[in-house]
C-alpha cells in the first residue's frame, strides 16, 4: 500500500483530476497559490509533488524551499519556468504533459492562418452599420496553393504540418535537432528545409520551438525583414523569440501582412499604444494551447503520471 504524499498544486487544473489525486492523496488545491509568493514558499516546503502550469516560476527562492519534493508535474509543455538541471541535482523528477494540447494549438495556428490570409474577418461593425467595405475586403488569399513554414518540428509542429496538408497548404519545416534525412520527414511527408530557406519562401511561418538560448530572439528584425512581402508570422511559442516591436512596425508598413502573437516576453503584456490598432494584428492571451479538451486531457496525463510515479 502506498503512504500519502502531499501534493500541491499552485495554478488551475480540472477539478475532476484533481479529485482523482485527492482519493489517494493529501492534495491542496489553490489556482491562486502562484500570486501569493509568501504562501507558496511555505506551502513547497512539505510538499512530496508539486505541479505547475507556466507561472509558476520553479527556480531559486521556490526550488530551494522544496524540502521534500520528488515530483514537479508541468500542466503543459514548455519547461522554461522550470530550473530542470537545479531539479534533477535535488533528485526532482519534471513530468511535463508532452503532446496533451498539440490539436489545440495546432487548430488556433490553422484558424489564425486562414483569418489572416483571407482577411475578411473584421468587417463585422462596418456591415452592421450599414457600410459596405466590399471592394477592401475582395483581395483576401486562399490558403490551399501557399507554403506553410513550421519552425521545430516537433509534437506541435508536426500535428500542424497534418492539418494543413489537408487543407492543401505546401509545408516545409526547419528543426535545430533535425536533418533533412531524418524518419519524421520520409513518415510525414514534409520537405526539410533550411532556415533561411523557409523564411525566404513561406507565406506562412509558425513558430513551435522551445524557449532555449538558441532560440531567444529567433525572430529579429532582421528575419523578418527576410520574410516574403506580405507573410504571416504566428507565434505560439514563446515570448522572447519574437521581436514584438519589430512586428508591429512591420505590419504598419505593409511588409508583414497579418500576426498572430499568443505569447509575450512580460505576461500579461502591459498595455503598448504601438500595438493597440496596428493592421491585421491578432493578439491573445497565451491560451492557444488551452481549450476545455486540452485542460481534460493535460489534467488528466499529469495526474496520472504522478500517481504512477508515487507507486
Ligand atoms: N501558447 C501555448 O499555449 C503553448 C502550448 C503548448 C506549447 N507551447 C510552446 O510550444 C513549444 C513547442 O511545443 P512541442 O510540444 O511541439 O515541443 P516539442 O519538444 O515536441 O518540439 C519542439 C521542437 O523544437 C525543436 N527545436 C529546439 N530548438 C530549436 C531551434 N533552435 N530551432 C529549431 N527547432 C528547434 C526541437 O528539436 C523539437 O523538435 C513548447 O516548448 C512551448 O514553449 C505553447
Amino acid at each position: 500500500m502506498t503512504t500519502r504524499a502531499r501534493i500541491v498544486i499552485t495554478e488551475f487544473m480540472d477539478e475532476r483530476a484533481v479529485a482523482q489525486l485527492a482519493a489517494m492523496h493529501d492534495v491542496l488545491y489553490d489556482p491562486l497559490l502562484v500570486d501569493d509568493a509568501p504562501r507558496l514558499i511555505k506551502e513547497a516546503a512539505s510538499a512530496d509533488v508539486l505541479i505547475v502550469r507556466n507561472r509558476t516560476q520553479v527556480r531559486n527562492d521556490l526550488l530551494s524551499a522544496l524540502g521534500q519534493c520528488r515530483v514537479v508535474g508541468r500542466l503543459g509543455v514548455g519547461l522554461d519556468n522550470i530550473d530542470v538541471s537545479g531539479c534533477e541535482a535535488k533528485g526532482i523528477q519534471v513530468i511535463p504533459a508532452t503532446g496533451a494540447n498539440a490539436l489545440s494549438v495546432a487548430e488556433y495556428v490553422i484558424a489564425s492562418t486562414m483569418l489572416l490570409l483571407r482577411g475578411a474577418y473584421t468587417a463585422t461593425q462596418a456591415v452592421a452599420s450599414g457600410q459596405w467595405p466590399r471592394a477592401a475586403l475582395s483581395n483576401g488569399r486562399e490558403t490551399a496553393g501557399k507554403t506553410l513554414g513550421i519552425i521545430g518540428f516537433g509534437s506541435i509542429g508536426q500535428t500542424v504540418a497534418r492539418m494543413a496538408h489537408g487543407l492543401g497548404m505546401k509545408v516545409i519545416a526547419f528543426d535545430a535537432m533535425l536533418t533533412a534525412d531524418a524518419a519524421v520527414f520520409r513518415q510525414t511527408g514534409i520537405a526539410f528545409s533550411s532556415l533561411d530557406t523557409l523564411i525566404s519562401q513561406a507565406d506562412v511561418v509558425t513558430l513551435h520551438v522551445p524557449l532555449v538560448e538558441t532560440t531567444r530572439g529567433l525572430f529579429n528584425a532582421a528575419r523578418i525583414a527576410a520574410m516574403k512581402k506580405g507573410a504571416v508570422l504566428i507565434n505560439t511559442s514563446r515570448g522572447h523569440i519574437v521581436d514584438l516591436q519589430a512586428v508591429a512596425t512591420a505590419l504598419r508598413s505593409g511588409h508583414l501582412g497579418g500576426a498572430a502573437i499568443d505569447v509575450f516576453d512580460t505576461e500579461p503584456l502591459p498595455a503598448d499604444v504601438s500595438l493597440q490598432n496596428c493592421p491585421n494584428l491578432l493578439l491573445s492571451p497565451h491560451i492557444s494551447g488551452v481549450t476545455f479538451e486540452a485542460n481534460e486531457r493535460v489534467s488528466f496525463m499529469i495526474a496520472d503520471k504522478v500517481l504512477e510515479s508515487l507507486n
